[in-house]
């Protein structure tokens, strides 16, 4: 696997499908949808409006620099599995990784899970314009309830920090994923809906996982402070269910 030539290839990918970028700021975006996710708890219908609103305008919302740093940190812990096989995404937004993926034959087909169902039109949109509609399927719900299924490869990039039952996440991705197969979970720290630590994050992911790597993913972007989001992630192996031993039974002393 070529991680330069693929990172490369993924920069003009995300301009030519998501142009917004080079024609809106990030401030500019962030007027239109309003911000006051950064603030207070969303209910979950305000959620789904807010994300719906930023659909289609993630190109700017999203950044490149963010974009790019949790490509380059999947696409080395996919290096180390076995390409191809189910993709299965936990708060895939319109599917800029996820896509680019499959467009790669890195894997044979992907689950898109969302709450917003003007991210995944999004993302429906650009696998028909690649011709890569039959090889992706989705699902539209909330990834706490909604019943996922099982998948080679499990990942939820820059979308559990939004909900208060972020654990359940890991959870959740660890339980829909192959043993032995891959599971990338990214989050940012102290987000105002969910809180989460890092020290918190890792424990959680290391109850389900053989963490592999871990840390923080720091984009440089012009204009922005690395503290204005700090990314952080956790991969590994699902761990093989451990069959657990009957007690054997003592006999009793005469
Ligand atoms: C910032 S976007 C990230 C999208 C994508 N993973 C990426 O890296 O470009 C966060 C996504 O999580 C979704 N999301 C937030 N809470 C969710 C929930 N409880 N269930 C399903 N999706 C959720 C949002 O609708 C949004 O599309």
């Amino acid at each position: 696997m070529d991680i330069y030539q693929l990172v490369a290839d993924y920069i003009q990918f995300w301009r030519t499908y998501f142009p917004e970028g080079i024609q809106l700021t990030r401030e500019k975006a962030n007027q239109r949808v309003g911000t006051p996710y950064l603030r207070r708890l969303l209910t979950s219908a305000q959620l789904r409006q807010l994300q719906d609103s930023i659909a289609p305008i993630y190109g700017a919302w999203a950044l490149e620099g963010y974009q790019l740093s949790f490509m380059k940190a999947l696409l080395l812990h996919l290096a180390t599995t076995t390409t191809g096989g189910t993709l299965l995404s936990l708060g895939s937004g319109p599917a800029s990784l996820e896509l680019f993926l499959l467009l790669t034959n890195l894997v044979d087909s992907v689950i898109l899970v969302d709450i917003s169902d003007a991210m995944l039109r999004r993302a429906l949109s650009i696998a028909s314009q690649l011709g890569l509609s039959d090889r992706v399927k989705v699902i539209c719900g909330d990834v706490t309830t909604v019943t996922l299924p099982i998948a080679d490869k499990t990942i939820s990039i820059g979308a559990m920090h939004w909900s208060t039952s972020w654990q359940k996440w890991i959870e959740k991705a660890a339980e829909s994923t192959k043993p032995g197969g891959l599971v990338f979970l990214e989050a940012s720290m102290n987000f105002a809906q969910s809180g989460i630590t890092r020290e918190e994050f890792l424990g959680v992911a290391a109850r389900s996982l053989n963490v592999t790597g871990s840390g923080f993913l720091l984009p440089l972007i012009e204009g922005l402070r690395a503290a204005d989001l700090v990314c952080f992630y956790a991969a590994g192996l699902k761990r093989p269910k451990t069959i657990k031993e009957k007690p054997t039974k003592q006999k009793k002393k005469r």
